[in-house]
């Protein structure tokens, strides 16, 4: 049975959410599952803005058809082409034979790439600012590369100022029932995995997020349609501001994230008792990981919000222990910047990853490491406690002042 949702008497939603996935592009744990969004405008033409993920293919198609109550589907508009939203194009032209695609060159490379029917024949070929009239409805097409991929564009209905978004403004989780962001607890129920998602996903990429924010601020918004999580009909500002912050690699919280990579426990106490020193001098925001059972997404996400980071590791095999390598890598991997870290390295014989440690940051940027590297071998020991308090007292006034 179809399931689908008016958002306004032309614009319906056909997508479809997926609770069974376990991990997203097989690599990120969605524990709330996903959306695939899709959107159908009946205008005098009719037009599918992207499709779905191949696992909802059953209960997307009945939407579309559903939606289009006996009418025939004019055009379909690819703004991504990865396959999350691509999947079901084969499926569809064999279920709407005379529907013709909508999209611009890069996206026409990859369509060949995936798929092998004859392309050019049913193609429109659009470039930036191009339009669609699709009868009361005038579609605009803006150029995204990069967010997330390079032939990724967005949509802008100039008709209702309706901007469809692509990858840009999705949310991790599945829709329950609730399409809209101001149908529930947005801040408090969604807002870290929305961080999740975009750290994760388009983090790397701030850069060519800052230049699709400014191309989209000259346009009249009043409703955003992402491929993922809720639609935004109010308070956009919110939500754009939080993707102003993460672009710019700029931190939401002046707080502490503590990670730490501990085999036997002795650098996670260190880490602990830090945390509590930090908390009795006042600094509230603090937030602890175990790295070896924190999935990463979940400690890139994190380090996109806070000011302040403590990476805390034992050295493993002459190296950094291998599950904060892997963060630390990662935090690369997606262009962290603007942060000011704190190192604490612990071995027993020969401690290496805190030197490790620092030329990874080293090579990020405009990444500052607060005091010494605090040195453990084995476990804490009471002569080391005045450097501990000395690290303590930097990051505190430096947090508190603000
Ligand atoms: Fe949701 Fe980049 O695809």
């Amino acid at each position: 049975m179809h399931n689908i949702r008016k958002i306004s008497d032309s614009l319906i939603y056909v997508g479809a959410s997926d609770r069974r996935l376990a991990l997203f592009e097989n690599v990120y744990p969605v524990p709330n599952g996903i959306s695939y969004n899709s959107y159908l405008l009946l205008d005098e033409k009719t037009v599918l803005l992207d499709t779905a993920d191949a696992s909802v293919a059953h209960r997307f198609f009945e939407n579309v058809s559903a939606a289009l109550d006996g009418r025939n589907l004019d055009y379909l508009v690819i703004n991504h082409m990865e396959p999350d939203h691509c999947a079901l194009i084969g499926d569809i032209l064999l279920r709407y034979p005379g529907l013709t695609i909508v999209t611009n060159a890069k996206a026409v490379t990859m369509l060949k790439q995936f798929f092998s029917f004859d392309i050019d024949a049913r193609t429109q070929v659009v470039a930036e600012g191009d339009t669609l009239s699709t009868g009361k409805h005038t579609l605009q097409f803006v150029m995204a590369p990069m967010v997330h991929w390079p032939e990724a564009m967005v949509t802008f209905d100039t008709t209702t100022g309706t901007l469809f978004s692509a990858d840009a403004f999705g949310t991790f989780g599945a829709i329950a029932g609730n399409l809209f962001a101001d149908e529930m607890d947005f801040h408090r129920d969604c807002l870290d995995e929305a961080r999740r998602y975009y750290a994760n996903i388009v983090g790397k990429y701030g850069t060519q997020v800052q230049m699709l924010l400014k191309k989209v601020a000259a346009l009249d918004i009043k409703m955003i349609c992402p491929l993922h999580g809720p639609v935004w009909r109010s308070n956009l500002g919110y939500f754009i501001e939080k993707y102003n912050l993460w672009s710019t690699y700029q931190p939401e919280t002046q707080g502490v994230m503590i990670a730490y990579g501990s085999i036997y426990g002795n650098t996670e106490n260190a880490a602990d008792i830090l945390a509590a020193k930090l908390a009795e001098k006042g600094v509230q925001g603090i937030a602890m990981y175990d790295v070896s059972k924190t999935d990463v997404s979940y400690l890139v996400s994190e380090a996109f919000k806070f000011t302040h980071i403590v990476l805390a590791s034992s050295t493993y095999n002459n190296g950094i222990f291998t599950p904060m390598e892997n963060f630390l890598l990662d935090l690369k991997a997606h262009a962290l910047q603007n942060r000011k870290m704190a190192v604490i390295e612990n071995g027993t014989w020969a401690p290496q990853s805190g030197k490790l440690i620092r030329a990874t940051l080293d090579e990020m940027k405009n990444i500052s490491v607060l005091g010494d590297t605090l040195t453990l071998k084995s476990s804490l020991k009471a002569d080391q406690l005045a450097s501990l308090e000395t690290l303590v007292d930097i990051i505190a006034n430096e947090i508190i002042k603000k």
